[in-house]
């Protein structure tokens, strides 16, 4: 492969969410995890588990419960501040109903070693309680499996798929781990509707490379 082709796959990557009705083979859905799982993770400890979902059923069911957890949200005296953005959200709330597939992703605890000694001497010593705090704000269990999606999404978009990367749905996590059966030592981290593109949203610009880079000499 050429680094222009490389190029060319992730700059004309675009999240998707309008989808033909169209079946997705499962085959490809399980082919395009099985790449995703080559992606950098720490200690290679691939703690993830990758749902896939071709049920129709089910991924209304995930629709409805994020549905009624915005409206939920919507209906509280706090969002009376944001009247446009929450009415925008509950219109959106479930558009992937209509997805004909869906991959969500869970996560487990990522413990290292160096996790283990920070726990046991954090609560008598500052510095291991300051090294622990820093080690939490770059967590490796959300980077893993965050870099094992970013892979997925190429992926599925090489096979002529379209997705779109979804925390939102998140505030409806325990009815979504729920309707998975996520087992309680792992966490659902992300939600991705996938299906043949029936949209080509425009592009959303990026900042220029030299405003995002600091070259340290
Ligand atoms: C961590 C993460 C969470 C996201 N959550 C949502 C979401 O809940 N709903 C949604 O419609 N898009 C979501 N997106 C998609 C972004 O809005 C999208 O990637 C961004 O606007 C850039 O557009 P592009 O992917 O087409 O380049 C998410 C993306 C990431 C990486």
């Amino acid at each position: 492969m050429e680094l222009n082709d490389l190029e060319t796959l992730v700059r004309s990557r675009r999240s998707i969410r309008r989808w033909q009705d169209k079946p997705v083979p499962v085959e490809l859905l399980t082919r395009a995890i099985d790449l995703a799982t080559w992606a950098p993770n720490g200690g290679n400890k691939q703690n993830w588990i990758f749902y896939v979902i071709v049920n129709g059923n089910t991924i209304r069911s995930i629709a409805e419960e994020v549905q009624n957890s915005t409206n939920l949200m919507a209906s509280w005296p706090e969002a009376a501040q944001f009247v446009k953005d929450v009415a925008r959200w509950r219109e959106r709330a479930g558009f992937f109903r209509s997805a004909p597939a869906a991959i969500a992703v869970a996560a487990s605890q990522y413990v290292s070693e160096a996790d283990r000694i920070l726990s046991a001497r954090e609560k008598t010593d500052l510095q291991a309680s300051q090294m622990r705090l820093w080690r939490n704000t770059a967590n490796t269990k959300i980077q893993s499996a965050a870099s094992a999606i970013a892979y997925l999404l190429l992926a599925l978009h090489q096979m002529g798929l379209g997705a779109v990367w979804m925390t939102g749905p998140m505030q409806a996590k325990g009815k979504l781990e729920k309707i998975l059966g996520v087992p309680s030592e792992m966490d659902l981290i992300a939600f991705v509707p996938v299906g043949y593109p029936d949209e080509n949203p425009v592009v959303r610009p990026r900042r220029p490379v030299n405003e995002v880079c600091q070259i340290i000499t």
